[in-house]
């Protein structure tokens, strides 16, 4: 696994507990939490939780959720990435998921779709996939907003059972666009 992405404006890097109080105080908004089920977390050890969840992914998937921190200043702006699913609920095969949460003062300025372009480039360069996937509730209009200028289509080949979502798949070949 690589150790940082460089994006015009982002470092990428896997997750630690250095970044463990942005990453608190994003879980624990109501507002992040809106079509996510509604679940903001309000224990630190559930954060514990999560970071260990997403380093067996990296152990036994060589790829997770990856924190996102401002190039200049090195502040954490939220987490985006691949998630590895290897589970019926979702699909009858395996697949691996584009996924994005950024704390709400740097909405709207274009790191979901900044960073999902590296992820996508990652996933053509490095997991030599040919599809990725990725779900958003019918009524979050900034992440369909995001998966649309991607190139990301409606798909009924998955599902997500954790929460009411339309799901997406964008087929990738060496031309995909990453502009
Ligand atoms: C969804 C989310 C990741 C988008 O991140 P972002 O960095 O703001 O996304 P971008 O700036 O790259 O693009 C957002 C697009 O939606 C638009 N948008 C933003 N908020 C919107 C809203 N409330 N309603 C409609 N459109 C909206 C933006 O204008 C932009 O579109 P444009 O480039 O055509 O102008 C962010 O809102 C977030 O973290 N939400 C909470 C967690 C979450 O819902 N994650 C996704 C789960 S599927």
């Amino acid at each position: 696994m690589l150790s940082e992405i460089v994006t015009d404006r982002c470092i990428l890097k896997p997750f630690s507990t250095e970044q463990i109080d942005g990453l608190f105080k994003m879980e624990s908004d109501p507002e992040v939490h809106r079509y996510l089920g509604n679940k903001p977390i309000t224990q630190m050890e559930q954060l514990y939780e999560v970071i260990n969840f997403v380093h067996k992914q990296y152990k036994e998937h060589g790829i997770g959720r990856w924190f996102v921190l401002d190039k200049a200043s090195h502040e954490f702006l939220g987490w985006s990435g691949l998630k590895y699913y290897d589970d019926p609920d979702y699909a009858p095969f395996p697949i691996y998921d584009l996924g994005y949460r950024f704390t709400r003062e740097c909405w709207g300025q274009g790191y979901a779709t900044e960073t999902s372009r590296a992820w996508i480039k990652y996933a053509i360069d490095h997991l030599k996939v040919d599809c990725l996937y990725a779900t958003a509730h019918p009524q979050n209009q900034a992440s369909i907003n995001v998966l649309t200028k991607l190139g990301f289509l409606p798909t009924k080949e998955i599902k997500n059972p954790e929460c009411e979502s339309n799901c997406y798949q964008l087929q990738l070949n060496k031309s995909t666009s990453l502009q």
